[in-house]
């Protein structure tokens, strides 16, 4: 009885991950590895599919499941305790109102918010955790020029990143690390791209059309939104610029 429902747990998590929270179990799973992470959280966790399936795949480390919404935690509670795993905790909270221990290695996950949403979290994480340094490993459903300008500023360095396209939808799963011999410069619009991939090309078109008409249209009238249309708007058309100007050499 117990196996059955397990594997149907099972084929439920692996069948429902599509490939934007595949991308992310991919690379945690390379990580824990070589054991990088001691704590994995899965904040903004909503039906906790992504870290159910670390669990499943008896990935190293301790998983935290974070979300807001008590009657979405709750739910989740009864699933993952028809698990045989306990290396997992259930927590009902704002993401960024947690705690973290400063002798381990956390690696914190926010996926399916927005970008000013994303920003928020980090702030409010490194604020209240001034003494641990924590990796994030972020994918943003918008903003991700905001986030990475963000990221930048706090003296983050880049670890990994990957555009995912998903339902005609574009991701940039993006993981960074506050140690500077660990990762890189973070760029503030990436440098994982391939022009000759057609979703790769058609985010960055469209990342264009969407700043030029940020630095046209009614946002002019609010000042930051415009200043940062056009450092967006010359930071891609820059990219596009040189991979142009290598194209015809
Ligand atoms: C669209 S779901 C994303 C689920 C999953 N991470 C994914 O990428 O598919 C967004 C979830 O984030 C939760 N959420 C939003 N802001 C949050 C915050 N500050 N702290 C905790 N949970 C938050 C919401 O309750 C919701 O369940």
């Amino acid at each position: 009885m117990y196996v059955v429902d397990f594997m149907k747990l099972s084929e439920q998590s692996s069948k429902e991950l599509g490939l934007r929270l595949e991308s992310i179990f991919m690379r945690v799973h390379d990580a824990q590895l070589s054991k990088r992470y001691d704590c994995v959280w899965d904040c903004c966790c909503d039906h906790g599919y992504l870290g159910t399936k670390m669990l499943l795949h008896k990935l190293h480390g301790q998983f935290l499941f974070v979300d807001q919404v008590p009657h979405i935690t709750d739910r989740l509670l009864s699933r993952l305790g028809e698990l045989d795993v306990d290396n997992y905790q259930v927590i009902t909270a704002d993401a960024g109102e947690l705690n973290f221990i400063s002798d381990k290695n956390h690696l914190v996950i926010i996926a399916g918010v927005t970008g000013t949403n994303v920003q928020t979290i980090i702030e409010d994480i490194l604020t209240n955790n001034s003494a641990v340094a924590i990796d994030f490993m972020v994918c943003a459903t918008r903003g991700n020029f905001e986030v990475r300008s963000y990221l930048q500023a706090k003296g983050f360095y880049l670890l990994d990143e990957i555009l995912v396209t998903e339902k005609k939808r574009h991701y940039e799963i993006i993981h960074v690390t506050v140690l500077k011999e660990a990762g890189r410069e973070l760029s503030d619009v990436g440098e994982m791209w391939d022009l000759q991939n057609p979703d790769h090309l058609h985010y960055l078109q469209g990342r264009i059309r969407h700043f030029e008409r940020e630095s046209q249209g009614e946002a002019r009238n609010d000042d930051g939104v415009h200043q940062n249309a056009k450092r967006a708007l010359l930071s891609y058309q820059s990219l596009m610029d040189g991979f142009l100007g290598k194209g015809s050499q």
